[in-house]
């Protein structure tokens, strides 16, 4: 039996995350949040002195990654790396590492291996593209780059750190760039995937949007 997949690609601060963890909860399904393993991997090679260009070496650290996801924590080699890994550094180390190549084809198994019954939920840049081009449904979860902005300014504040508007458009807009325009699994919107623009929409609102796309694809 093909185990179901529901694949939500989209870019940095679009909420999919969110939006990916709720629906698996509500279906009951396994969530693979893909962008952890490359942030692990950045946070892996920078605790070994591992430059951030260097595909070979950062290729054997990501085949190597001994990791355990468990209670929303996340442990690196024995070590807990949960606060670290949604760090900044973790974060734009992620989106240097994942250019190449040699890594994304490291950590392509590890990230099928969560499809297990009765279902799985992905994030990320490319799983409707590489990861699990037969998912069962595609979703290109995005919003506008002010909008995103003001999301992760929100998140910062609320955690009490410092945060500038105007920065972290600009970051968030490279960001984009190097996700779009990488020779490697770029980020696309499929042509079977649906489109979700969250810009003005509330996470409970988008939740729904993939549940009922979910049971029109189930219906056929
Ligand atoms: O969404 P955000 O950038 O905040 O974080 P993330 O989803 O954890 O992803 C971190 C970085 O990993 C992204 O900037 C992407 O460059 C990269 N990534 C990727 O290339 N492919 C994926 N399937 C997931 C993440």
């Amino acid at each position: 039996m093909t185990v179901p997949v529901i694949a939500i690609d989209g870019p940095s601060a679009s909420g999919k995350g969110t939006v990916a963890a709720r629906v698996a909860s509500e279906l009951g399904f396994h969530l693979l949040d893909s962008g952890a393993l490359y942030r692990l991997t950045a946070v892996a090679a920078m605790q070994a002195g591992i430059a951030l260009d260097d595909e070979a070496a950062l290729e054997v650290i990501a085949v190597s990654l001994n990791v355990r996801f468990a209670d929303s924590m996340t442990w690196l080699s024995g070590a807990e790396v949960s606060e670290q890994m949604r760090g900044e550094a973790a974060s734009v180390g992620a989106s240097k590492v994942a250019v190449f190549a040699g890594v994304r084809q490291a950590l392509l198994a590890r990230q099928q291996s969560f499809r297990r019954l009765p279902g799985l939920v992905a994030d990320g840049r490319d799983m409707g593209s590489v990861v699990f081009p037969d998912a069962t449904l595609k979703v290109f979860l995005t919003a506008s780059v002010e909008v995103r902005a003001q999301r992760r300014y929100k998140q910062l504040i609320e955690k009490g750190l410092s945060a500038n508007l105007e920065s972290l458009s600009q970051d968030l807009r490279e960001r984009d760039e190097r996700d779009r325009n990488r020779v490697c699994a770029p980020l696309v919107q499929l042509p079977d995937a649906i489109l979700l623009d969250t810009s003005s929409m509330p996470v409970n609102a988008a939740v729904q949007h993939v549940l009922d796309a979910w049971e029109k694809v189930k219906a056929g």
